[in-house]
């Protein structure tokens, strides 16, 4: 078993990371410490896979529980469902020592997080990610928010669970498509931070890519502690937090420009990351040899380095629209060398254009 902690004073919290941890979920729910009624949120996919064990062992340990589930997809992230929400939770008879319980990726994680710091002015959250992007990512650091149909998270606020389990087997089930995709944001970690594991990551990719769950305990709990140390140092987003968003400024465009079908939001954080390195070997002099090698890396978890059929106006154009605008320049995060990010605003079009070109470009 590994923990991670996340430290924010009277709103820390452990994310504990088991092998096997859903099956034994009663050890973890007994240590929960009040235990009444429940909501568990869950999609399609997570409940049919996880929701009666989940369900079972919550009432065996003395939790009234109850699950709701919501249909696979970003479209569930709405306010109309969690008007949904709110209304099963009424229904339940959920009052202010009540629990809500997200059940699944980060769409149930960022919906059931937010219904939780909303219903009753926030009752207790607790996060059971089953997507490998959801446990290295969405379930660390308490953004909750749900999309408006003008753009993505536009509602929301920061809402930190009480607890969150990760159990690395429930990643069996997860389609080849959405592992690649959180492996996006696994190797965004080394990128900006670590490049001791950015180096295993490269050297591991073939078993990690046999999904062997120890392996992916060790792999996740790393993640979770980096990614733990951004948010202790700034939990409300408004300074260091802002280097987890390396690759996310073209990769926000690349999926606009997908119409959010075509590239999942991994695929297009691993070509804004490609982009971005290659902007860093524009600004600052970062070798070629360095972009060859984060190519690679991303190249062996099967996300793409090229995207086909999109042209640098389009995404220009997009990116114009990111919310990460500051008075008027893009913010762009870059590398000095690989684990080392900065946050960088004076950047010409003409070397963003240079830089998408590497990507948009058929080798
Ligand atoms: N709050 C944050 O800090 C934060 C950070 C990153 C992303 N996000 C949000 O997370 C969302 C994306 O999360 P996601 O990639 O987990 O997507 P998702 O929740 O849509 O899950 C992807 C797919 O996998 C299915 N699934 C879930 N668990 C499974 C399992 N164990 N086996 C098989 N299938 C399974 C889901 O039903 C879904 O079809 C976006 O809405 C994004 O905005 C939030
Ligand atoms: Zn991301």
């Amino acid at each position: 078993m590994e923990i991670a902690r996340v430290a924010l004073g009277t709103r820390s919290y452990d994310i504990t990371i088991l092998v096997g941890g859903l099956v034994n979920i009663k050890d973890w729910l007994q240590k929960i410490p009040v235990k009444t009624g429940a909501l568990v949120v869950a999609d399609t996919n997570s409940a049919n896979f996880f929701g009666s064990v989940l369900l079972e062992s919550m009432n065996a340990v003395g939790f009234s529980a109850t699950m709701t589930v919501v249909p696979a997809g970003e479209a569930s992230k709405s306010l109309a469902m969690a008007d949904c929400l709110y209304e099963a939770a009424i229904r339940a008879g959920l009052d202010r020592s009540g629990t809500i319980v997200a059940l699944g990726g980060g769409v149930v994680g960022d919906l059931a997080g937010f219904v939780a710091s909303t219903y009753l002015r926030g009752v207790s959250f607790l996060q059971i990610p089953t997507t490998l992007l959801s446990q290295v990512d969405s379930s660390v650091g308490g953004k909750v928010a749900v999309n408006h149909t003008l753009g993505k998270n536009l509602i929301g606020s920061f809402y930190q669970p009480q607890a969150v389990l990760i159990d690395p087997q429930t990643l069996a089930t997860l389609p080849d498509r959405e592992f690649a995709s959180g492996m996006a944001e696994v190797l965004k970690y080394g990128l900006i931070a670590d490049a001791n594991f950015f180096r295993e990551l490269t050297a591991d990719a073939q078993d990690i890519g046999r999904r062997e769950p120890q392996r992916l305990a060790r792999m996740i709990a790393h993640c979770c502690r980096l990614k733990a140390e951004f948010v202790e140092r700034d939990e409300q987003d408004t300074g260091e937090r802002m280097l987890l968003n390396f690759g996310h400024t073209v990769g926000h465009a690349i999926e606009k420009a997908g119409d959010f079908e075509r590239f999942t939001h991994g695929e297009g954080v691993a070509l804004g990351m490609l982009a971005a390195t290659r902007l860093s070997e524009l600004h600052y002099n970062l070798p070629e040899k360095t972009t060859a090698s984060v190519k690679a890396a991303i190249k062996a978890y099967r996300l793409p380095t090229q995207a086909t059929g999109l042209d640098s106006e389009t995404l220009l154009q997009f990116m114009g629209t990111d919310k990460k605008r500051v008075r008027g320049s893009l913010r762009w995060i870059l590398l000095r060398a690989i684990g080392q990010a900065e946050s960088v605003c004076d950047i010409s079009i003409n070397s963003v254009t240079e830089a998408l070109q590497g990507i948009l470009a058929v080798e």
